[in-house]
């Protein structure tokens, strides 16, 4: 068995050899720029099974081999790709039962990609054979780092094979079909089934069965790539398997990467973007969010940034150019939230096709004099000078309460509050202040643990799955401090409402029931007022906007009220104490103020662990990896200017000087510094 521990950060990206194979001096010249370009892993075969098998049965693996070689000569790991995110024609046209049928009953005539069915008998069998051969033939070469299997994975398929296989997934689940309209209350406009193969259309009006259909299109994608990593795993074992995931709802992450060894991350900020010319923190925290939901998903590990464009997209409406700086800054942002590689689309820029003009290493000028492939070659250089950054984690002591389940559900409910639904806005909302003080967040999903923090903030938990309530309870029992949101506790499992109202099974561990909530256009806002003495850092009078819970104490402390509207004077903000923790309900959409004030006062108060301990500059954050006895310290401007830090007590070298660096640390504009120390001092805790 082959060893799996990656040594260094992996850099390189998606290499398409197999458009180039009538261009064998582009090949050679190939290997040349990558290695000055210092990259260390290309993912190799993600589009190429027509080049694999260009006719049923007849493989062609002469071109894999020769890369194989290339790669092994250059010292170059390869990530290699299976191929089922794009199917050869003759494949699509002998067998249309490969080819996926939308929600309006049609099949898909086989253009673009991504787009097979994921029950299909057939396809499974053909993906099995070319991933068993490539498995076969390429399981024991050296340069052989990772499985990357198929790309992409998304979307739905509503065959009949796939309806069926619902259907059967659903007998499952309910055993009877009273069992089901219970849960789905579809009694409602006579939607009562009466045989299960009546369960044929996802209708938008039953919400347990759009929620389920997800649930279940999230166990195919599931099931067919553990069917994939089958013969993976058989006759290469040792080596892990990945897929690369990318920002979609149609699945839950968190369950798709139950069957992968490492989370792959597809990455495409929209930086330079934002109306205000100096300051990319929007940008910023949602990307550092999205990074530390890939960390969240195999609790801490690290993951792999597998796709970034070195330059610019080409599929937005407008796509800049990433400024001088920003390749570095938002590759070691990755780095810096847990990822372990630094991958690119695509290493050289294809001649034809919708991604001619997509950004590349390798421009089609063919030559390494660019702007860009000096970036690249100096990021690398950087990479490879702090391999041991490899396997370390992120301490953090906050866990955020991210769901795909509710986000679903929040999505499909319809509500008084339609237009500003927003959860995952209300997430960053909340992510933005542990952000920007420099004080680490893991993502949580609703079933993950919360051993382990002292902070679990939950915003909008609308579905609340069975046992959550109960370990909510535990971790505020044990002396945790939890934060909950308006739009907290509405539905169970299959979405239906809790009997008793909100907030639901969390009644007795908030100590307050909500009565009704008010919804009122963007343009409306509500005051909220500080109680004399409620402390909290809170103070004047806060704006609030598009959710408004009429709240009754049940136990709980009102901490502050309604200063407008009929409910004047009713509580908007309330702690209860539980056991040895608190738990903290916010019953309003509350202005940036007072998220600085009530998050900067919690910060403080539960002495949440800040990399630096002094305020940090606007757009400016500072993260912590920590293993082996080793620390780095990523210190990252997401402003246009410049920008000086306090580093903290340590003695901290510059990874790229590797000067010792004490007291401050400039940072140009788009700057990004990395720092390590091999002392732990107390000073730290
Ligand atoms: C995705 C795909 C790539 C490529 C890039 C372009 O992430 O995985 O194959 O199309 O987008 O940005
Ligand atoms: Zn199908």
């Amino acid at each position: 068995m082959k060893s799996s521990k990656q040594t260094v950060i992996f850099h390189g990206g998606d290499y398409n050899p197999d458009q180039w194979l009538g261009y064998p001096d582009v090949l050679s010249e190939d290997f040349v720029l990558m290695k000055s370009a210092n990259i260390n892993a290309v993912s190799v075969g993600i589009f190429a099974w027509a080049a694999l098998e260009p006719e049923e049965g007849n493989f062609q693996f002469s071109w894999l081999d020769d890369v194989f070689d290339r790669a092994e000569k250059s010292k170059i790991r390869v990530i290699l790709a299976t191929p089922s995110g794009g199917k050869p024609n003759w494949l699509a046209l002998k067998y249309p039962e490969v080819r996926r049928v939308g929600r309006d009953g049609l099949r898909e005539p086989q253009q673009r990609r991504h787009n097979h069915c994921l029950t299909s008998p057939v396809y499974r069998s053909k993906v099995r054979e070319i991933n068993t051969r490539l498995a076969q033939r390429y399981g024991d070469r050296p340069a052989l780092a990772l499985w990357h299997v198929s790309n992409e994975y998304l979307g739905y398929c509503y065959c009949d094979l796939c309806l069926a296989a619902f259907q059967n997934w659903l007998k499952e689940r309910y055993q009877t079909l009273d069992r089901l309209n219970d849960a789905y209350w579809s009694r409602f406009w006579s939607h009562t089934f009466t045989e299960w193969e009546q369960i044929r259309t996802i209708d938008d009006s039953i919400h347990g069965l759009g929620l389920d259909w997800k649930r279940f299109m999230t166990a195919q994608c599931a099931d067919f790539l553990r069917a994939e990593a089958i013969p993976l795993r058989e006759h290469s074992p040792g080596i892990p398997v990945t897929t690369n995931f990318h920002p979609i709802d149609d699945y839950d992450y968190f369950r798709v990467a139950e069957e992968i060894d490492v989370v792959s991350w597809d990455s495409y900020p929209e930086w330079h973007a934002h109306p205000d010319p100096l300051d990319e923190s929007d940008i910023a925290v949602e990307t550092a969010f999205r990074l530390d939901v890939c960390r969240g998903m195999k609790s801490g590990k690290p993951f792999l940034l597998m796709e970034c464009t070195p330059s610019q997209v080409n599929w937005r409406q407008v796509s800049p150019l990433r400024r001088p700086g920003m390749l570095r800054l938002s590759s070691l942002q990755a780095v810096a939230h847990g990822s372990d590689a630094v991958c690119y689309f695509q290493i050289r820029k294809g001649r034809g096709g919708s991604e001619k003009f997509h950004g590349a290493v390798i421009d089609h000028a063919g030559h390494a004099n660019t702007r860009t492939f000096r970036e690249v070659a100096a990021l690398g250089a950087t990479l490879g000078r702090m391999p041991d950054v490899t396997g370390t984690r992120v301490p953090a002591k906050v866990a955020l309460v991210f769901d795909w389940e509710n986000l679903w559900a929040i999505n499909a409910s319809q509500s008084p509050q339609n237009a500003h639904k927003e959860y995952r806005e209300t997430c960053l909302h909340h992510y933005r202040e542990f952000w920007r003080r420099g004080i680490a967040v893991d993502i949580v999903n609703a079933r993950g643990g919360l051993d382990g923090y002292d902070l679990v903030v939950a915003p909008m938990l609308h579905l609340l799955p069975d046992g959550l309530p109960e370990r909510l309870e535990a971790f505020v029992d044990g002396g945790g401090t939890l934060v909950a949101t308006y739009q907290t506790g509405y539905v169970n499992e299959t979405d239906l409402c809790f009997t008793g109202g909100a907030p639901g099974p969390l009644r007795r561990l908030l100590g307050i029931r909500v009565e009704e909530f008010d919804a009122l256009p963007d343009s409306v806002r509500r005051s909220v007022v500080p109680r004399p003495s409620a402390g909290h850092g809170l103070s004047g009078v806060y704006e609030a906007r598009h959710f408004f819970d009429i709240v009754h104490c049940e136990g709980a402390e009102p901490l502050a009220e309604y200063g407008s509207d009929f409910y004047a004077g009713s509580p908007a903000l309330t702690v209860n104490t539980c056991g040895r923790g608190r738990a903290y309900y916010i019953s309003s959409r509350n202005d940036d103020r007072f998220q600085g004030d009530f998050f900067g006062y919690l910060a403080g108060a539960l002495h949440l662990p800040r990399v630096i301990p002094a305020p940090l500059p606007p757009g400016v954050t500072a993260h912590l990896r920590e293993g082996g006895g080793e620390r780095f310290l990523f210190l990252l401007n997401f402003t246009h200017r410049d920008a000086a830090v306090s580093i903290p007590p340590g003695a901290w070298r510059e990874i790229d000087s590797g000067a010792l660096v004490e007291d401050e640390v400039r940072l140009d504009p788009l700057g990004s510094k990395v720092f390590r120390s091999s002392r732990h001092p107390e000073s730290w805790k």
